[in-house]
């Protein structure tokens, strides 16, 4: 049995951060077609109000490097009880330059992002978490890393180290909830074709984007994670899925993508 869906009781309530676009909104979606009553933050209002229009969700404008704006979230949640869900999806990678040659701008601000903006949430909603469980059994901490948390490519050493960051960081944090109902899910996908990660990556440059997903026939898409994170926190409430990674068929590994048509060798 699941968690959530044949549950009589109160729906469990989820917060979704990064939920303007790729992965987020689509696991707003996908968690708001399956009964979840969802609070969904990210920057920009505009893009919120529109998934708040489609699927039902509730939205706050909220930048997760701020603590105010985090603590807003934690206040504004707390009024109406507790939370069962966080999936902690907002983050990123700026730039790929060479570890010799990048920016230490460009890598405090993906540190603060990727590791210190989960931890922020992470922080602030432990306690609503706690009392969710209390409610529905069970909560769930979902953090997105990527399969740059385990392999290391030229370019990637800022992102790579960030995501290894939110790795370790969740591996802490699994052992010293051991003993409470909260599961800890590292969800680490390789390479999702989402509207604007490669374009934030790349400042905004369509020709490096595209260069990217050239020729791979069916890299994963947001939608493919989403489901991912709906099947987890569905999961009956003993079993974690403590770590998911995910690819695409045509990416093996981070260095072995197939550009062209997949056929079978016959
Ligand atoms: N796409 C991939 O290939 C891939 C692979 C592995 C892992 N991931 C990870 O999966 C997650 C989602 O990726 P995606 O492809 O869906 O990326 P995306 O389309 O670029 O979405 C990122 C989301 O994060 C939000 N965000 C960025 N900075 C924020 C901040 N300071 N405060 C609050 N929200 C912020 C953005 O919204 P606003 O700009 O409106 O704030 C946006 O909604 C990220 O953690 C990414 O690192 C992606």
């Amino acid at each position: 049995m699941g968690t959530n869906e044949t549950s009589s009781r109160a729906p469990r309530r989820a917060l979704v951060s990064g939920a303007s676009s790729g992965i987020g909104a689509a696991t707003v979606r996908a968690l708001c077609a399956r009964g979840y009553e969802v609070v969904a933050i990210a920057r920009r209002e505009d893009r919120l109000a529109s998934l708040a229009q489609e699927t039902g969700c509730t939205t706050m404008v909220c930048d997760v490097t701020n603590e105010h704006d985090v603590e807003a979230v934690r206040a504004y949640l707390a009024k109406r009880g507790s939370l069962d869900i966080l999936v902690a999806n907002a983050g990123g990678a700026i730039g790929a330059d060479p570890v010799g040659e990048g920016d230490p701008r460009d890598w405090s601000a993906m540190f603060e992002l990727n590791v210190i903006g989960t931890q922020r949430l992470i922080r602030a909603m432990l306690p609503l978490l706690r009392h969710g469980a209390l409610e529905h059994q069970v909560a769930d901490i979902v953090s997105l890393s990527s399969t740059a948390a385990f392999v290391s490519y030229e370019g990637g050493g800022g992102y790579n180290a960030a995501k290894a960051g939110v790795h370790a960081m969740l591996g802490a944090l699994r052992l010293e909830l051991a003993g409470e109902p909260i599961r800890v899910v590292e969800i680490a996908p390789g390479m999702v074709h989402t509207e604007e990660f490669a374009l934030n990556r790349f400042a905004g440059d369509e020709a490096k984007r595209d260069a990217l997903y050239e020729g791979v026939e069916a890299p994963l898409v947001a939608d493919d994670v989403a489901d991912v994170i709906v099947y987890a926190v569905g999961c009956p409430a003993h079993v974690n899925l403590d770590l998911v990674q995910m690819r695409p068929v045509a990416q093996a590994a981070q260095h072995k993508l197939h550009r062209g048509p997949l056929r079978p060798k016959l």
